[in-house]
């Protein structure tokens, strides 16, 4: 990177952007998972990702969200990262909704803010007054609705759903789908930005935009729409 380049990223690092320049990583030596990836970002909104099975979609939120390192090249990522996974089973905790959600939240918080974040988190999902219920209780879709409201209780604005709707039927389907796409949307007072891995291709009718990864690379960005066809 020369000092120009340098400069243009710590200028956009300030404006909430996602920038991968030229991304490798392989889980065994001499194999790329992801071979020269770019990937980027800079404003809020609904993004899709497709791509077969193995083609490295999952390796990449790894990525943005630092779990791993590049083993070649430049992930800068100014969000605050919340990852939302296909089994909501995966990542629920504790055993009702309240205590569950509370590992979310910031540890600066008094009581009272706790209750209130609670609150709001779980309204957002339609969740509303069910912080006493035991987790065993509910739904699959109340789940990951739930996981959901565990994202916006940790005042993450990067969302990484990795097919959060492959278990779910198409109600539930649909109301993740319209939940993540209000809260991203740009008229908020903190639109969130959403990278959402999906094999339903039904869904990039929702987004604002779509790449397909292949040959472990991520192409660049299309309509929902027109990344559809492509598979017709
Ligand atoms: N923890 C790991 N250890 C070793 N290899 C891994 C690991 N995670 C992923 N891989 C390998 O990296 C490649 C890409 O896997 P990845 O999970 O990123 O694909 P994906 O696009 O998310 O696939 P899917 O659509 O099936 O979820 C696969 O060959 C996989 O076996
Ligand atoms: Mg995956």
């Amino acid at each position: 990177m020369n000092v120009s380049q340098e400069q243009l990223l710590v200028e956009k690092k300030h404006t909430g952007f996602i920038e991968l320049q030229n991304i490798s990583y392989g889980w065994k030596v001499g194999q790329k998972t992801l071979n020269q990836c770019n990937l980027s970002i800079s404003s809020p909104g609904l993004w899709m990702i497709v791509g077969s099975n193995g083609s490295g979609k999952s390796t990449l939120f790894r990525l943005i969200s630092g779990l791993i390192k590049p083993q070649e090249g430049h992930v800068i990522c100014s969000l605050k990262p919340a990852f939302m996974l296909q089994n909501p089973d995966h990542q629920l905790l504790l055993p009702s909704c309240g205590s569950d959600l509370l590992l979310s939240l910031p540890p600066d918080l008094d009581p009272s803010q706790r209750s209130e974040e609670i609150n709001s988190a779980l309204r957002q999902v339609g969740l509303q007054n069910m912080a006493d219920r035991p987790i065993h209780t509910l739904s699959g879709g109340q789940k990951q609705r739930l996981a959901l409201a565990g994202a916006l209780a940790s005042k993450a604005n990067l969302l990484l759903l990795d097919e959060p709707t492959a278990l779910l039927d198409p109600f539930s389907q649909r109301s993740i789908l319209e939940i993540v796409q209000k809260i991203t949307r740009k008229s908020n007072k903190r639109p969130i930005t959403a990278l959402w891995i999906t094999h339903r291709l039904e869904e990039l009718t929702f987004c604002d935009g779509a790449a397909i990864m292949q040959q472990g690379r991520l192409g660049q960005w299309f309509s929902g729409e027109q990344v559809m066809k492509t598979f017709m």
